[in-house]
């Protein structure tokens, strides 16, 4: 059960030896500036870009999309960051913060107390909860009901906490995919029984393959919220970074965000 966890501690151990020994081979880049010449402060964002409509990739043009890609380009603008997004795997996000490939992670990441103790959150931006999908027709009612069943989850996501507390249920029913939407194929195509993600991926799944059967139940989950995670003690950045939050938020850009991918 821990092993997900245990291996991305282990991870960030590693990625930290890394960084304090500097054995990058030479590599230069995201080391702390000269003494003299200050590194100018932008907004380096990773994101896991297959959770639509929060983050994904456009395919016929390349390009990272949705709510958190347009939000973070809006804060930066707010606060007059200049700001690049990459897709970073799930899993490898930490790492990638900690390695300084990336500067902060917004990818509808839910702010949790474990989380805490390795990043620094920004004030939340998102409020959401899980939903369970199934099939239509299914008997699974409530979480009560998985044990015993086949249940897909992105791996290491409160989805995947979720599942994982629920009295009797077995870690060998608990399909771990590396990204949502292969949990959400499975389901359409039965090889699993229901999947437990945040609301929003999979409603919005729902709408865009109206086709596939599947429905929605819920349960009395907690509500998540979701922030932007920075480097644990890098200030200068979640200053701003919650500067510019508060900013688009006030001004409407947020609102006018939400629109565009919600209603
Ligand atoms: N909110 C969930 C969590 O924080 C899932 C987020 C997954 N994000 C993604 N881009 N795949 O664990």
């Amino acid at each position: 059960m821990k092993r997900f966890r245990l291996l991305l501690v282990g991870l960030l151990v590693f990625g930290l030896i890394f960084a304090l020994t500097g054995c990058g081979g030479g590599d230069e880049a995201g080391e702390a500036p000269d003494a003299g010449e200050a590194e100018k402060l932008v907004i380096k964002a990773g994101t896991d870009a297959a959770y639509a409509p929060m983050e994904y990739k456009n395919e016929e043009t390349g390009e990272l999309e949705g709510f958190d890609v347009d939000l973070i380009k809006a804060i930066g603008e707010a606060v007059g960051l200049e700001v690049s997004v990459k897709h970073v795997d799930w899993d490898g996000l930490f790492p990638a913060l900690e390695s300084g490939d990336i500067n902060c992670i917004i990818s509808s990441m839910t702010i949790t107390d474990e989380r805490k103790e390795i990043v620094d959150f920004s004030e939340p931006y998102f409020e959401a909860t899980q939903i369970i999908a199934v099939k239509e027709g299914s008997n699974i009612k409530g979480l009560k009901d998985l044990v015993g069943k086949k249940v897909g989850v992105q791996q290491n996501t409160t989805g995947h906490y979720a599942v994982e507390k629920i009295e009797g249920m077995k870690d060998e029913d608990i399909k771990k995919f590396p990204f949502t939407p292969d949990a959400l194929i499975n389901l359409t195509n039965g090889l699993v029984d229901a999947v437990v993600a945040d609301a929003p991926v999979v409603l919005n799944y729902i709408k865009h393959n109206p086709d596939a059967g599947i429905v929605t139940v819920t349960d009395d989950f907690e509500k998540e919220y979701y922030g932007i995670a920075v480097k644990k003690g890098n200030k200068e950045l979640l200053d701003k970074i919650n500067e510019g939050l508060a900013k688009v938020k006030e001004d409407g850009t947020y609102d006018e965000l939400y629109k565009k991918y919600f209603e």
